[in-house]
């Protein structure tokens, strides 16, 4: 494995690559990463001669009070796993590479609509920030297709948006989401949980799971919600959302299909936990 540590050094391994005809494969991460990860490195190489990972704690997509300064950095540990993975290469610009002019006052993307609700609507700015981020590895990079997980469902929907309106020709290929045996999603920021709080967070997958079911046996989404909120705050969550939407995310009264997806994020402690469940209803 390859590791690029400006844009020139990745443009001359991608370059070379591209002149014998192979076709790239992207997996954009912020690091810290774990068996998710290394499955969306598996599924690029399924579709692509030559995976480019990236690592880069992006500052534009942190809020003030969030988790930028202590999200955990592991980069020795992440190249081991990407290199076994089969990643042929690894890109970790700095924050001057990414934004040369500065993170402040750079040119940022806005994906209207869908950035206003769930995530959007609970930390402002956080959208713009991975959408402008986005683009301008896709511009490095120049993949020919990209992997996104489900796990973060909306930031995935973001991504194709942005994707398809501005014509980037890059295929957007979703991944399944990786679980521990207890249900609870794979994610680098687990690690900030005690034991005893990681077995209260397994309550969301099965929260998600019961918001199916409710949904499936025709119960209001309204009442499912405040069910899903209620039982989560009953074990010490503070919750941000929990709703049902159709597959787009509009909401589910205006859902174009039987195709819907239960989401959750909410607090445990200081730490902020997402997850969600796609599912059809009869
Ligand atoms: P990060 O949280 O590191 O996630 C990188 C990729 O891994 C994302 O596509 C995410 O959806 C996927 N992923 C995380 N946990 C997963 C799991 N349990 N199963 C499957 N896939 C999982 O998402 C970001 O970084 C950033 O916002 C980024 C897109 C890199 C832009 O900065």
């Amino acid at each position: 494995m390859q590791t690029c540590r400006d844009l020139a050094t990745l443009r001359e391994c991608i370059n070379a690559w591209k002149r014998e005809g192979r076709r790239i494969g992207f997996v954009p991460t912020m690091g810290n990463l774990h068996a998710g990860h290394y499955a969306l490195v598996e599924l690029a190489r399924q579709h692509c001669d030559a995976v480019v990972a990236s690592i880069f704690v992006n500052p534009t997509q942190f809020g003030p009070n969030e988790d930028y300064a202590r999200y955990p950095r592991t980069e020795q540990r992440d190249a081991e796993g990407l290199a076994q993975a089969g990643a042929a290469a690894l890109f970790l610009p700095t924050v001057e590479a990414m934004y040369p002019f500065g993170a402040m006052g750079c040119v940022q993307m806005h994906v209207p609509g869908i950035t206003d609700i769930l995530c959007g609507a609970h930390r402002p700015g956080h959208f713009n920030g991975v959408a402008t981020v986005v683009a301008r590895l896709f511009n490095m990079v120049q993949p020919d297709c990209a992997v996104f997980g489900r796990k973060d469902y909306q930031q995935m929907q973001v991504i194709r948006y942005m994707a398809e309106e501005l014509s980037f020709p890059v295929e957007i290929i979703p991944a399944p989401t990786l679980r521990e045996g207890s249900g609870l999603a794979m994610s680098s920021r687990n690690q900030y949980l005690g034991d005893a709080e990681r077995d209260t967070a397994a309550a969301i997958f099965r929260t998600l799971g019961q918001m199916r079911e409710q949904c499936i046996d025709g119960t209001p989404v309204a009442q499912i919600e405040r069910e899903a909120e209620a039982a989560l705050q009953a074990l010490g969550f503070t919750v941000d959302y929990a709703e049902v939407r159709s597959a787009t995310l509009a909401p589910a009264s205006r859902a174009l299909d039987n195709r819907r997806v239960a989401l959750i994020a909410a607090f445990l402690g200081r730490t902020r936990l997402i997850d969600n469940l796609e599912f059809e209803i009869p």
